[in-house]
């Protein structure tokens, strides 16, 4: 394999990509976006926030990026966090100052819309304190506890919502005004605090003035109109990668609600977090893994809590980039998939850490629902409720033993990985055209 056959279906093709996770998130998109970003020239968030966590290995390197997209590690390439992303400004400012320190270049390649919105500190106070007041609440059929990063993404867009107690990347540039906005908000926000039994002393406006208008200060070189910025870039021809943060399941609007994230993750957020209509997008690269994760609460149809459940975390590593939760593991979900590719518009998908399934006896796909009153659906149900009262129904495929991390085309793969791999393209509808097969960018078998 090489990086070029990676980037693109056709290689002569200038393009404009999107890049989303077709389940609950951490399908592995960081390295699939590493490896589309030589075929692009700018690199684009949309949506999420410090709650996402790419890691990236290149050669002994391992990267651990949430806010800055991946493609900051190529010089040559412009890197965008849009209007639809929730900034915390202090997490960013760490980001740059550890890649800097490791000899990467951050300057005018990272681009951050002022219209980004500012996660502050009390967001995250507020977030893991509501947590914190309905697990303490909750009965056996009402624990509304989500399981949340406490990351303030959930306040933070509330705030985007509500309006008038928003902070947005451009108002840092202002200190006096910021000072007034604070002193309004930080009296509200200390009584609602209080309310949810956060034992601290009040907010202080002037000393949170004074600290963002800094990192305001630090970020300013950065901050600019992406929207006009990105517009530019279509019109002059570069092409553009829209990498999608969390995943189509925990979107907003068309995820596990109210077990989502407060974004629109899957690939229907860019237009509104980035200003580029959704027409310009001709290529939708759906990330899924071989099997399925969870992190945070929520139903899990095919989730093994069991020795199965067990051995998938530990082959495939899964624990949180971002908080170093277990992840909850379980078989491959296609009904949700099928959804998530529908919802996406997804033209490819990649099928990531296939290599975690070797050694398994059998394996068993999910293709179809039954509904709490007995009837079979292949509809994906995106409501948390109603979701949790259905069974997972399976087909069961023969495993492989061997291992499979140095397959260097789809046809070295055994027998059964193949057939594998073909029964979730019928399923699903959608081509696979990227199948990794291990964490190194060498590890990854594409077919075009
Ligand atoms: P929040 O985004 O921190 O509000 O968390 C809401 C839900 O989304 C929780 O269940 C989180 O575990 C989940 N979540 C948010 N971002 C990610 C992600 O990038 N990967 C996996 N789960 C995520």
């Amino acid at each position: 394999m090489t990086d070029d056959r990676a980037a693109s279906p056709d290689n002569n093709a200038r393009h404009h990509t999107a890049v989303v996770g077709l389940q609950w998130g951490d399908e592995g998109k960081g390295k699939i976006v590493d490896l589309l970003t030589g075929r692009h020239d700018v690199i684009v968030r949309y949506n999420g926030g410090a709650n996402a966590g790419h890691t990236i290995v290149v050669g002994d390197q391992r990267y651990a990026l949430h806010l800055i997209p991946s493609g900051i590690l190529y010089p040559d390439k412009v890197c965008v966090i849009g209007n639809g992303v929730v900034v915390d400004p202090e997490v960013l400012i760490e980001e740059i100052e550890t890649l800097r320190a490791r000899g990467v270049e951050v300057g005018a390649n990272l681009r951050i819309s002022d219209r980004a919105h500012v996660v502050m500190p009390y967001h995250k106070v507020h977030d893991a304190a509501l947590e914190a007041v309905l697990a303490s609440k909750a009965s056996d059929d009402a624990d509304l506890s989500i399981g949340t990063t406490k990351r303030g993404i959930g306040p933070a867009y509330a705030d985007k919502v509500h309006r008038s107690t928003a902070l947005r990347m451009g108002d840092l540039s202002d200190e006096t005004r910021l000072r007034s906005k604070l002193r309004v908000i930080c009296s509200i926000r200390s009584v609602e605090l209080a309310a949810l039994g956060v034992q601290a002393p009040p907010l202080d406006p002037d000393a949170l003035a004074k600290q963002y208008a800094a990192f305001g200060r630090t970020l300013l070189p950065h901050i600019t109109d992406t929207t006009y910025l990105l517009h530019d870039c279509l019109r002059e021809g570069r092409s553009i990668l829209f990498e999608g943060a969390n995943a189509c399941l925990l979107d907003i609007d068309h995820g596990t609600y109210p077990y989502v994230t407060s974004s629109n993750s899957s690939v229907l957020g860019v237009p509104a977090g980035t200003g580029v209509p959704g027409r310009n997008i001709d290529y939708v690269l759906g990330i899924m893994k071989a099997y399925t994760t969870r992190v945070g609460e929520g139903p899990f149809p095919t989730e093994q809590d069991n020795a199965i459940g067990e051995r998938i975390r530990e082959r495939g590593h899964e624990y949180g980039t971002t908080t170093n939760r277990p992840r909850r593991c379980g078989w491959l979900d296609l009904v949700a998939v099928r959804y998530s590719a529908m919802i996406c518009g997804t033209t490819s998908l990649a099928c990531m850490l296939l290599d975690v399934l070797s050694g398994f006896d059998e394996l068993k796909l999910c293709t179809h629902y039954r509904l709490k009153d007995g009837s079979i659906s292949d509809r994906f149900i995106p409501d948390a409720h109603r979701l949790s009262q259905i069974e997972a129904i399976y087909e069961t495929l023969p495993g492989w033993s061997e291992e499979i991390d140095d397959a260097t085309d789809r046809a070295s793969l055994p027998a059964n990985a193949q057939s594998y791999l073909k029964r979730i393209e019928e399923i699903v509808g959608v081509p696979i055209e990227i199948v990794s097969v291990g964490p190194e960018r060498t590890q990854t078998v594409v077919e075009v």
